[in-house]
């Protein structure tokens, strides 16, 4: 009887593989073929980022044709009547399906803190208007930048109301911190769409930057789109498989170490990133430290479960004293703070936080470890940064204030953390319109009473 048993689930095995392999072929392996599309001749998608000191230094890439192999860029101080530098780069052409582009990268070094400059950019005889950035001082250790989830937007989508609100909210922001998925899919067309919403911030305040599952090709192995490397120029102090994708920034008082969690798809990638992981919280003597990842350790999303990330991450955050950890890809808003550092007996461990940005919504899981969730909204994150303190306050799409926290630590390095949360609305908990619309009555029910049971345990 066993022994039949056996041969029928040995038999079953291959229909069941191929059942699940035609439903989700088109989600793991199959990607879309890139639209045509030709570069404009004069320089376009400037992005400011910084790899090497952040008060004397910035990188500046920018993309055009294949028709010249020559960069210039032309740099001066805030008056236009001091030096001026010029500063040249040779091409490098990436192809695609779609098309070849030429991207240009030049590493501006010099600088002095506090001072304003002006540069433009040209292909060849074809120059941009002129843009300013400016250094911070040395003197400051209070600081401000902008985080945003998954912008993941369709073209002529809406995240870029988001990244106005949160630059006026933040004029002077260091930096602005994408966690991920800020395109769709690796196509010419979703990075042309991410650098129209917010092109004209990127040339003045640097970004920083943690990959995305949407920005590699699907596969059996998921392969980096090349633009990452070419658009965004970061330190190259990561794991050696991972240079330009994981690596870590020092500003003022913080050390922000990101993670590729995209590119954990075998043992040795996930051993490696966590050794280097552990060196660099070693040798961290910044007061704040803050990990950034696109996938979440505490997952938001309903169904969920990043349980290797906490297997492979969780006792690092907690040996070494993470602050903070901020998070994407679930497409809902969560954070929990009263997730305890077990290497300190149970005193404060890191605050978790997940958002996005992108129109693309999902449900809410409701775990009891998260303080405040939110569906149905697009969000926006201002960090404000002091040698006491780091205030955190998330803001929905119409620019209500919805979620803050502040981390207090005092000079032996004791942590507490405050809570500015208003009270939870209900409006923001319940199911979307697409969990409606694709689940059964029962499940509906389900939903609503574990948001019941979560809004009583939290209010
Ligand atoms: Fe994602």
């Amino acid at each position: 009887m066993k022994s039949t048993r056996k041969k029928l689930i040995w038999l079953a095995l291959p229909f069941l593989i191929a059942v699940i392999l035609w439903f989700k072929w088109g989600n793991w392996f199959f990607n879309p073929p890139e639209p045509a599309y030709i570069p404009t001749s004069t320089p376009s998608r400037i992005m400011l980022t910084w790899s090497g000191n952040p008060l004397n230094s910035r990188d500046v890439t920018w993309e055009g044709d294949t028709a010249t192999h020559l960069g210039i860029l032309q740099i001066t101080n805030s008056s236009f009547k001091g030096d001026t530098s010029i500063y040249q780069s040779r091409s490098k052409i990436i192809k695609t399906s779609g098309g070849a582009s030429a991207f240009f990268k030049v590493g501006i070094i010099n600088l002095k803190a506090g001072e304003t400059y002006h540069y433009r950019v040209a292909n060849g005889p074809y120059w941009s208007e002129w843009y300013y950035f400016r250094i911070g001082s040395s003197q400051d250790s209070t600081y401000s930048f902008i985080y945003l989830g998954d912008v993941q937007d369709s073209i002529n989508g809406t995240s870029g109301k988001l990244f106005t609100k949160a630059y006026e909210s933040r004029p002077n922001a260091a930096f602005m911190l994408f966690i991920g998925d800020m395109i769709e899919r690796p196509h010419d067309a979703y990075w042309g769409e991410f650098f129209r919403e917010g092109g004209a911030i990127f040339r003045t305040t640097p970004v920083i930057a943690s990959p995305g599952n949407h920005e590699y090709y699907k596969g059996l192995f998921q392969k980096l789109d090349e633009r990452w490397m070419a658009h965004f120029s970061f330190p190259q102090n990561g794991p050696p498989d991972f240079l330009g994708r994981a690596c870590f920034w020092d500003y003022q008082n913080t050390r922000i170490i990101s993670l590729d969690s995209n590119g954990i798809q075998t043992i040795p990638s996930a051993l490696e990133q966590r050794k280097w992981l552990k060196s660099v919280l070693e040798s961290t003597h910044q007061k704040w430290i803050i990990v950034i990842m696109h996938h979440p350790l505490y997952s938001t999303s309903r169904g969920r479960d990043y349980f290797y990330l906490r297997t492979l991450f969780k006792s690092l955050f907690d040996q070494y004293n993470v602050d903070l950890v901020l998070a994407g890809h679930d497409h809902a808003y969560g954070r929990a703070m009263h997730i305890p550092n077990s290497n300190l007996k149970n005193k404060q461990g890191a605050v978790y936080v997940v958002t996005h940005a992108s129109p693309k919504l999902y449900d809410i899981g409701f775990s009891v470890k998260m303080d405040k969730l939110a569906s149905n909204t697009q969000m926006y994150q201002l960090l404000d940064v002091s040698n006491d303190s780091i205030k955190f306050s998330a803001f929905t799409f119409d620019g209500s204030f919805f979620d803050g926290f502040t981390i207090h630590k005092d000079a032996t390095g004791k942590k507490t953390v405050t809570d500015q949360a208003p009270k939870n609305s209900s409006s923001f908990l319940r199911p979307t319109k697409g969990f409606i619309k694709g689940s059964s009555k029962k499940e509906i029910e389900k939903y609503n009473q574990e948001m019941e049971r979560w809004e009583k345990t939290r209010n």
